[in-house]
């Protein structure tokens, strides 16, 4: 099988190439990103050279350079992790959100009608539904759960997944959405909690923690991640939506105090800043269904993942150093400086 993942360049979408490389070398792989500033080809490096798999850099919402790669490489099946997925940045500049992430998603979805793709895989977010009050910890998040967004990001999502959703009752087509909750692991861009936290306290820099750093956010290692949307792109029912989250709900401060523990910092370097307007409370998701129809359980505890994930950062300074030092550092002074 032909398989095209776009956004390949990026946190989720590296590591989902490489998951699916070690796990179906069988199949041959097209990756396509336009190399944003969060598209990293330096994250792909495990795979670039391998003689199934191709780098091609494209913009999705182009719909001439899509549909010329259509005619040439016929996939059978699309992931599509390509995105704007910083909700800070959809605050500052909402535009490009709704260019890459829904029309971009229209545009994939109209060549695999024209060329007969197999299956459309839609990467979306627990953010389309919106957030849980923290003094309801028996409330989840299903599938049944309406679409409730809080910001351009999570808007242009759910927009997206509408979207998928009418393609596939009018059109027929064959499409499935994943909708996950906060990933972290490997090569994910340092604008991110994690990775900020983590390449600030090493540089014994103050921490910016938002409000008071209550937020709940449920956090899933990435290669679990990886392996929810294998199953569910080759073998999940065509026209589902399926939730991927493994009940591992951490408050901000929680996170970023352990961080801090897995480094031997001090906790004074924690600082709490001005909050996000619009800042979602907290994401629970509920995973039975992917578990009851496809066996989906994650494997890696927080406690091991964020050990690993810190660990990582120690051992490739060089990936995340090279990003700090380039067009990213003006980033932080115009994000933060006011705060
Ligand atoms: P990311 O920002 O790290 O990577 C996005 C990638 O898409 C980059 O390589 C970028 O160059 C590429 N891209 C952006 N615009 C493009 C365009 N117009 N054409 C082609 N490529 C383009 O994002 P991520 O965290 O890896 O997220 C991947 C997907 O997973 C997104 O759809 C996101 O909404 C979803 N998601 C992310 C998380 C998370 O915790 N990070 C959780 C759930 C869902
Ligand atoms: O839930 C899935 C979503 O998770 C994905 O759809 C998004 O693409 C992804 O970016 C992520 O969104 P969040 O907004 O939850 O992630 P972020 O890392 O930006 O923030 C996590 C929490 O930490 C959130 O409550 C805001 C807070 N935060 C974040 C930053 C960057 C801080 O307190 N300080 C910070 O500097």
């Amino acid at each position: 099988m032909k398989i095209l993942i776009t956004g390949g360049a990026g946190f989720i979408g590296a590591n989902f190439c490489e998951y699916e490389l070690a796990h179906h070398p069988e199949d041959t792989y097209l990756c396509v990103d336009a190399l944003t500033y969060a598209g990293n080809l330096a994250s792909l490096e495990k795979v670039l050279s391998l003689p199934n798999f191709t780098f091609v850099r494209g913009d999705i919402a182009d719909r001439a350079f899509i549909n010329d790669l259509f005619a040439r490489e016929k996939p059978d099946i699309v992931a599509n992790f390509a995105a704007e997925s910083h909700v800070d940045r959809s605050v500052t500049d909402p535009e490009v959100f709704l260019r890459t992430n829904i029309i971009g998603t229209q545009v994939l979805m109209d060549a695999c009608r024209q060329y007969g793709v197999g299956r459309f895989h839609q990467v979306s977010t627990d953010e389309v539904y919106g957030d849980l009050p923290l003094d309801r910890p028996d409330l989840f998040f299903t599938e049944q759960t309406p679409l409730h967004t809080s910001s351009p990001y999570s808007a242009s999502k759910a927009s997206a997944d509408l979207l998928v959703l009418a393609y596939a009752r009018t059109f027929k087509l064959p499409v499935s959405i994943t909708r996950c909750s906060n990933n972290y692991g490997p090569y994910h861009f340092p604008e991110k909690l994690i990775p900020l936290m983590i390449t600030r306290a090493l540089a014994d820099q103050s921490l910016p923690v938002y409000g008071k750093g209550e937020n709940v956010r449920d956090w899933l290692y990435v290669e679990d991640h990886c392996s929810a949307i294998d199953l569910v792109m080759r073998k999940g029912r065509a026209g589902e939506v399926y939730n991927v989250g493994g009940h591992n709900e951490r408050a901000n401060i929680d996170v970023v105090k352990a961080i801090l523990r897995e480094l031997d910092k001090p906790e004074t370097l924690i600082t709490f800043v001005t909050d996000r307007p619009g800042h979602d409370m907290r994401y629970a998701i509920d995973p039975s269904k992917i578990n009851a129809e496809l066996g989906w359980l994650p494997t890696t505890r927080f406690e091991d993942g964020i050990r690993h994930t810190v660990q990582w950062y120690l051992d490739n300074r060089k990936w995340w150093e090279n990003i700090l030092a380039g067009e990213y550092q003006h980033y932080y002074t115009a994000m933060y400086g006011n705060r």
